[in-house]
């Protein structure tokens, strides 16, 4: 059985996650018992959640154990298989960890599924066709719910889910307008993923300059929202939100390092008799595969194709995730391990 490295959670973060909350070590694989899988990770995804997972406390989840793999979504290739369902060579998909190998039980439902080859590249099933790209669809379709000719705007806009939700939102006839960090991002969002047009947080970093952006950039008013980011952009669009608008709300990254996320204007979601709901994709496993369905038809018709932040090697993992977290990543941040 081959050697594998992985990387721990070795130590909690006291303010913002840093290198050294991670350790490195090298392991002896197991030998495969009836029933198990042995795969050789591709791709590891390197997501925000993760750093929700490295504090204690009360959550939506178990907070990641010290001393244990750190969680992640991994694609790569069964090796070796004592299971019916798996051969060597099958291209699959699993929550694998920041590590080279995973040992899998193939009968626990859900924790390993089979791709295709073909049209969609195999590290898209991290991003645009996997668990980022559901989550776009998700608050898109069931809580935005939008129709043709409205305005949805969304932060984080270049990112693994900002970036499918644009192909998802124009192919249901909207005007998309992005939130994205600095003029290289707001660039990409009009020039390749389809958004019309691109606001620079950095530009705006109070909610009355964040508000007249909002203001040039939505002359109609704001339809439907959706929020990775909380904080100053969420408060602005409040300002610019339309009666009866939506907002799915799904990620908060500028408070996962702890800052507080205060709103000045709480008062208009009652006044606008807003729908404002937050949602956790995995909570929702019966819709996935009509979502997957279509993300992966906008990839194979071109729509959708966004770029890809690549770290290389397992040992840089570290570094990609706390750059993530800062911003640092151009669309879905993964670390290729082989
Ligand atoms: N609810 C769910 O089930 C679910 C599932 C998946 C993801 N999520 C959430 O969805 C969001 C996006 O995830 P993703 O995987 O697509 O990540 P991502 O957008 O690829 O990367 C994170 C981005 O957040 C932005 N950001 C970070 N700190 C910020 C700050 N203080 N102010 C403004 N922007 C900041 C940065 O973009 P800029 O440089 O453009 O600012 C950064 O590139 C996250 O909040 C994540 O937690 C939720």
């Amino acid at each position: 059985m081959p050697r594998n490295t992985q990387i721990v959670l070795d130590n909690r973060p006291q303010g913002a996650a840093t290198e050294g909350n991670f350790r490195l070590i090298a392991t002896d694989t197991p030998p495969l018992t009836d029933g198990q899988v042995l795969v050789r990770h591709h791709y590891l995804s390197l997501d925000p959640y993760m750093r929700g997972r490295m504090n204690e406390g009360k959550s939506y989840a178990a907070c990641q154990p010290l001393g244990e793999v750190m969680i992640g979504g991994t694609v790569g290739e069964v090796v070796e298989s004592r299971h019916p369902r798996f051969a060597a060579g099958d291209k699959v998909v699993g929550m694998g960890g920041w590590q080279e190998y995973s040992v899998v039980d193939g009968n626990a439902p859900g924790l390993l599924r089979k791709v295709e080859g073909g049209p969609v590249p195999l590290s898209y099933y991290l991003g645009a066709v996997g668990m980022p790209g559901v989550t776009a669809w998700y608050g898109l379709t069931q809580i935005i719910a939008p129709k043709a000719g409205e305005t949805v705007t969304v932060s984080a806009a270049t990112g693994a889910v900002g970036s499918a939700f644009a192909a998802l939102a124009k192919a249901r006839g909207c005007r998309v307008v992005g939130v994205a960090g600095g003029p290289q991002k707001c660039r990409y969002a009009t020039e390749e993923l389809g958004f019309d047009a691109c606001i620079d947080h950095r530009l705006h970093t109070d909610v009355k300059s964040m508000s007249r952006a909002l203001k040039d950039a939505c002359p109609d008013g704001i339809d439907g929202h959706f929020e990775n980011v909380g904080g100053t952009i969420l408060d602005a669009v409040l300002l610019r939100a339309n009666a009866f608008a939506r907002v799915a709300l799904c990620g908060m990254i500028a408070g996962y390092d702890g800052a507080p996320l205060p709103l000045q204007n709480p008062a208009l979601m009652l006044i606008n008799r807003m729908r404002v709901e937050g949602f956790i994709v995995s909570e929702h496993m019966q819709l996935w595969p009509q979502a997957l369905q279509e993300l992966a038809a906008l990839v194979v018709a071109g729509t959708l194709h966004p770029r890809e932040s690549i770290a290389q090697g397992l040992a840089s993992a570290p570094a990609a995730f706390i750059g993530l977290l800062h911003g640092k990543n151009m669309g879905k941040q993964l670390v290729k391990l082989i």
